[in-house]
Parts: structure tokens; sequence; C-alpha cells
């Protein structure tokens, strides 16, 4: 079956006919191009990295010039890697890191660099715009309370800080929709990316003109909002001869990273739970209908399922903290995998494998670069308690794996108290590749945790967004449940008692040090470098 929904298709020959898809995550670290077939063959993949500079402590920027040279070698690669003709593409789907802020003039220059998701400068905007408004008025609106790396606050920043930059600003994209709009020049984006901006009703999956209007942000510069499958631009010509794909094919509004990760993953029902390891971490569920948490603590977005929402937790560092933990601490490790030409996570988890669980009473809070749920605090830090002169690397090891696996178990907990049900967890992200850290995931949250087929993550699920827009699958739940397949599980073992008293003494420890948390930022602030 040959499907080609662009306007003027080639006509008789089947073998040039439409049947690839392209999925471009531009996410934190570098931009990802995946093309699949129809059958959901990954044929294609290559990543292209760029830097993240952090000019001050809690800053954090991307040059968004450079997430386009990076997409576009992506997807001359993938063309050519996967041997197939240009023409032989249907459609193109766009993911990548939510929240930052993208700036244009009125001819589409970009103003300043962005400021990412993981940015904290913005603690004093989101107070004074959530003062202002009233923290149940913001729930109320857009489902969620401001928290400093959404975009709303980041507005008030520029405004306040750089107002030669807020006097020139005519449009405001989020990083993946800065590509599509050197990819299509169409200003759009997709209901999900936009639930994490503070300034999007998710309830109606539309602009809240209430919160626009608090703020002062006419509602011209904010993108079209489409449903993710929904075609909101097509292939231009300068892009076309860039990219090396045929100029006129269909870009669909895709969606955020973490809704294209469930749709690559195949969490689009209810039920189903899932955890993905990466530089965060996150906990998803998807919903029916339109639920929040009443304190907020967990964000309620709109799903990439048209007519579908979810419920989120996330941490900041989770496998952040391992990739920390080696950087730091793993010269040695890095060292013998060098030479071994394995990988040094291995080596680590090999060694802390062999430590009790609990790791004889070492405790570590993974909150490196602050934290958002259960604690939406910039000021959390990360903390290794409970060491003596019996613990040693191996320890410090495993207990970092377990403390970011009690963290992922804090949003799991949140949820239950919704009354979600979790019939299955499934694990997914580079963080889920380790058997132990798995292992260990699956006795802290005593709960079934399973993998599937699938581990392209959010490229994958913008490529099936793609197919869905352009007509290849009927839907999003049918191209999943066509595509992704459980392949294994794991059970909670006999560590699991032992974890829930280890799990009391996590919680206690933040509420223990959470004045310290904010006396020590104040003193780190009175003493600058
Ligand atoms: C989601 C979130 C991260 C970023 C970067 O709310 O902040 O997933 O999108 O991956």
């Amino acid at each position: 079956m040959y499907f080609d929904p662009r306007p003027s298709p080639p006509t008789g020959d089947a073998v040039t006919m439409a049947h690839h898809l392209i999925g471009i995550d531009v996410g934190t670290t570098g931009s990802k191009a995946l093309l699949i077939d129809q059958g959901g063959e990954v044929r294609a993949s290559a990543t292209h990295e760029y830097p993240m500079y952090a000019p001050r402590p809690l800053w954090a920027e991307q040059t968004p010039g450079d997430w386009w040279d990076a997409t576009v070698q992506g997807v001359r690669d993938v063309l050519a890697r996967s041997n197939e003709s240009p023409e032989s593409v249907a459609a193109v789907g766009l993911t990548g890191q939510m929240h930052g802020l993208v700036l244009l003039d009125a001819h589409g220059a970009v103003l300043r660099p962005c400021i990412m998701w993981n940015d904290q400068r913005t603690e004093i905007e989101s107070s004074e715009i959530t003062s202002r408004i009233g923290a149940r008025k913001v729930l109320e609106l857009t489902g969620n309370p401001i928290l400093p790396g959404f975009t709303a606050p980041k507005i008030a920043w520029v405004r306040k800080n750089e107002p030669d930059v807020y006097d020139k600003v005519a449009k405001i994209l989020l990083p993946k929709d800065f590509v599509r709009f050197k990819l299509t020049d169409a200003y759009a984006t997709d209901v999900a990316d936009a639930s994490g901006t503070s300034l999007f009703n998710v309830g109606k999956r539309s602009w809240s003109d209430d919160m626009l209007a608090a703020l002062e942000i006419p509602l011209d510069w904010m993108p079209e909002a489409a449903e993710s499958p929904e075609i909101v631009g097509r292939v231009g010509a300068a892009a076309a001869s860039a990219t090396g794909l045929p100029e006129g094919i269909p870009v669909v509004a895709g969606a955020g990273d973490q809704a294209a990760q469930a749709v690559g993953t195949g969490i689009v029902e209810e039920g189903v739970i899932s955890v993905t390891l990466g530089t965060s971490g996150v906990v998803f569920v998807t919903s029916d209908s339109y639920r929040v948490e009443p304190e907020g603590r967990l964000h309620a977005f709109c799903h990439a399922v048209p007519g579908k929402w979810h419920l989120m937790g996330v941490m900041l560092s989770a496998g952040g903290s391992f990739r920390w933990f080696r950087d730091t601490l793993g010269d040695t490790e890095v060292r013998i995998a060098r030479s071994e030409k394995r990988d040094p996570y291995e080596i680590l988890s090999e060694s802390a494998s062999t430590v009790p669980p609990g790791s004889e009473g070492l405790l570590f809070l993974p909150y490196l670069t602050g934290e958002r749920t259960p604690y939406p605090n910039p000021n959390a830090r990360a903390v290794f308690f409970g060491l003596t002169v019996r613990h040693t690397k191996r320890h410090m090891t495993r207990s970092v794996l377990e403390g970011v696996s009690f963290g992922l178990r804090d949003s799991l907990e949140l949820m239950k108290e919704l009354g979600v049900a979790a019939r299955q967890i499934r694990a997914s992200g580079g963080g889920a590749k380790g058997s132990l850290w798995r292992q260990i995931m699956t006795d802290i949250f005593g709960t079934e945790t399973s993998t599937v087929n699938i581990t392209e993550g959010a490229a994958y699920g913008a490529a099936l967004l793609a197919g869905v827009g352009s007509g290849a699958y009927p839907s999003v739940e049918e191209a999943c449940g066509r595509l992704v397949q459980v392949t294994g599980s794991l059970q909670p073992g006999e560590s699991e008692s032992a974890y829930e008293s280890y799990y009391r003494r996590y919680r206690a420890l933040y509420r223990a040090l959470e004045e310290e948390f904010d006396a020590i930022a104040r003193v780190a602030t009175e003493h600058p470098t």
C-alpha cells in the first residue's frame, strides 16, 4: 500500500511513490533525524550535536541557528544513508526540547539566544506572575503552576532585563518550531508543546486569552497551535535545497519531546505508565479526560493524541545524575572502558551490583540542577547522606541509581493519589538499557516494568505523527498498536521491602534540608566567584 499526500504526486510509478517518514528531534544535546518506512522499520538515523552555553550559574542557552544547521546535516545524512530517493519521503514530523524561548523580530531574525527548558534564572519572575494573577487562577487557566523553566516567565525576564530586545519582538516560538519555521516558513506549534508555556489553556486546547492579557503579550506573537498529526506547513524551496527534501512535502505539527516519546513507545491509552530515563527523568501517563493534580505538582498537558491529555512528573537530573557521577568520579572506569571498548556506565553498574540494596545506609538526593517534581524548587541541591568510612565508590554509584529511582517513585505516588491505575510501567531512554538500574527501579516501584521494541525515542513518535497526518495510519493509537510491541519485563524482587524503608528516609531527608537549600543558595549569591 503506498500513499502520497502531496498536492501533485508523481504519476504511475509506484517505486517513486512516497512511503517513507522522517522524524526530527531537536533535543538538548543534538538534533536527531530518523527515516522509517511505513512498516515502522528504521532505515537510517543521524544525530548532530550542538553546544549549550551557561553564561551565568543557573542559565542555559542555545543558538537556534545551530539547531537548524544540525537538522539540515541530519536530514541529508538519513537520505544518503537510507539509499532512498528523497521523492519517497511522504511527510516530516517534528519534536524537541520543550519550554525554550525563541524570540524573532518582524523579519524572522533571531533576537537573542534561546533561553532553554533547564534554565533557572526566572525564579523572581515566576513568583511575581503567580502572585499577580493568583496561584489558584493560574492553575485554573493553564492546568499548571508557573515554573521557572516554563516559557512565560522567560518572556517577563527579557521584558525586564533586555528591553531593547523586547521592543523588537514580533514572534515567539518553541525550539522545534524554529526549525519548522526554517523548513516551511510557517509559524506554528502543537498543543502538547504549547501546554508547557504557561500561556495555553490546556483544558480547551487553545491559547489562553486571559493569561496573554494578564502578561500583556499580543496573541499574534504566538504561533498557530494545532493537534499533533495535523499538517501545518510544507517544505519551502530554500529548505528543500538545503536538506535535499522535495519541495512541498507536508510537515505535521508534531509534539513536545515527552508527548512524542510517549507516542514512540505506545503510551497512548489509559493504564500504562511510562518512565523515561534521559538527562531528565519523566513519568508519564495518558488520560482520556482533562485532570489536574490539586496542587499542580504533576504537569497536566495536552497529549499528541487528538482529544487526549497526559499527566507527567519531571525530575531534572535523572540520567544527568549518573552522567555527572561518571564525569566527576568515573575517570578510572572511563579509561578502562576506552581500552576494553566498553561502556563506562556498564563498568560502574557492574561494581554497584556488588553492593546491597540501600547502599548500606547511603542515600543520594538527585537535585543537581534544582528540581521540578514533586518539589518545584530551583534551590534544591544534590546530597550524599549517610557516608561512613565503610562506603566506597561502588556504594556511591549504587546510591545514585537508587536516589534517581526514589525520585521517579515520587511522581508515581502523586499519580496513585489521583486514582491513576498502573497496570504496567514501561521503561525507556538511555538509563533503562542497564539491567541493574532497571531492576532497582522495578524493586523501588514495586510494579512490573517492561521494555518495548522501539528505542528511537521521540524522533520515532514524530515520524509516526507524520504518518498519521499524511494518511499512512488511520490514527495515532492504530499506528502504535501496529508497530510498538513489549519485548521483555522484570518483576519486583526481594529487595522491595528494604526499599520501602529507605524510600521513607529519602522523603524525610528533603524535608529536613529544605530550608538549608535556600540558605546555602543565599550564601552563594552573596559570595559569587
Ligand atoms: C518536559 C521537559 C523536558 C524537556 C527536555 O517538560 O522539560 O523533557 O522538554 O527534554
